[in-house]
């Protein structure tokens, strides 16, 4: 496994026949894995990326506390078979500090997860630009749980036309339905248990929705579900359109992602579906 440190190290690594990138702030768990396993799936090389991004953090404290252990990022990518390790410092990235010039998330980097951590997606978004510049993949796999984060990436590229194909992995779960986070250690048993609501109201709203109610019926009865859920303190339970993040409702048809978040103890937790309103398009059904 190469390790790359700075952009000319990066530059010199020959190229697979396909190339993915795993973009990573390190603290690597299950979730990531299956980012790597999902990549190595679409393309021969796979290079995962370890960078801690100082512009996405709200708190400053937060951005020093962040854990940060290489090696222990490395052990876990090593026996996967991972082909790169992209792991520049921060004055390889930002080598005048904040940049001059950066990419704004828009409309997305506003509402919801945006609104309650103002920034962050323009910070994500300027470090995925730079991020792909660097290693200049075919495709890149992010993670289905951060969903809207996916939303601001592939209007990034989508926007900026940047030559790459963007692809997710599903959410990694444990038995319970708890989708898979680095912030789940910071739960207690009793917290953990109470946690659980969320997954199983996304779950029981796919099901609504598979039963013909419209988003607005989808998303009172996952707000009623969770109004008196102990312990929960719910920010956001919402149905976006996966193409900007905007708000579903009324006679929405389509695919909508169904997200939620909400402080458990101290810990703030996210989590979504995928589901569909309404029957699907007759054109989708058609075999060619
Ligand atoms: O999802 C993350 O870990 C980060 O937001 C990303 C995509 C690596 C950008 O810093």
């Amino acid at each position: 496994m190469i390790i790359a440190r700075t952009a000319a190290e990066m530059d010199a690594v020959p190229r697979g026949s396909r190339r993915a990138v795993v973009m990573t702030m390190g603290a690597l768990h299950e979730g990531h894995l299956a980012l790597v396993r999902r990549a190595q799936e679409l393309a021969d090389q796979v290079v995962v990326t370890v960078f801690v991004n100082p512009l996405q953090f709200d708190e400053p404290e937060d951005f020093e506390r962040y854990p940060r252990d290489l090696d222990a990022d490395c052990a876990l990518l090593e026996p996967l078979g991972v082909d790169v390790v992209f792991a520049p410092s921060e004055s390889e990235m930002y080598p005048g500090g904040e940049p001059t010039v950066s990419v704004s998330a828009g409309v997305v980097g506003r509402v919801l997860e945006g609104a309650a951590r103002p920034g962050h997606f323009d910070g994500v978004v300027t470090v995925v630009a730079k991020l792909l510049h660097l290693t200049e993949p075919d495709v890149a796999v992010f993670g289905a749980k951060d969903a809207q984060q996916v939303i601001a990436v592939r209007a990034l590229v989508r926007d900026l036309n940047f030559p790459v194909e963007i692809a997710t992995a599903a959410t990694v779960r444990d038995d319970d339905g708890l989708a898979r986070s680095s912030r789940n250690v910071f739960l207690s048993q009793a917290e953990r248990e109470r946690s659980l609501v969320l997954s199983r109201t996304l779950f029981e709203a796919q099901t609504w929705a598979d039963a013909g109610a419209s988003v607005d019926e989808v998303v009172a009865q996952g707000r009623a579900a969770l109004e008196y859920a102990d312990g929960v303190d719910v920010d956001y339970f919402a149905a976006l359109d996966p193409a900007d993040a905007t708000e579903a409702t009324g006679d929405y048809r389509g695919e909508v992602v169904i997200a939620v978040a909400a402080r458990v103890g101290r810990t703030r937790l996210i989590d979504n579906v995928t589901t569909r309103i309404g029957p699907p398009d007759a054109a989708e059904g058609e075999t060619p």
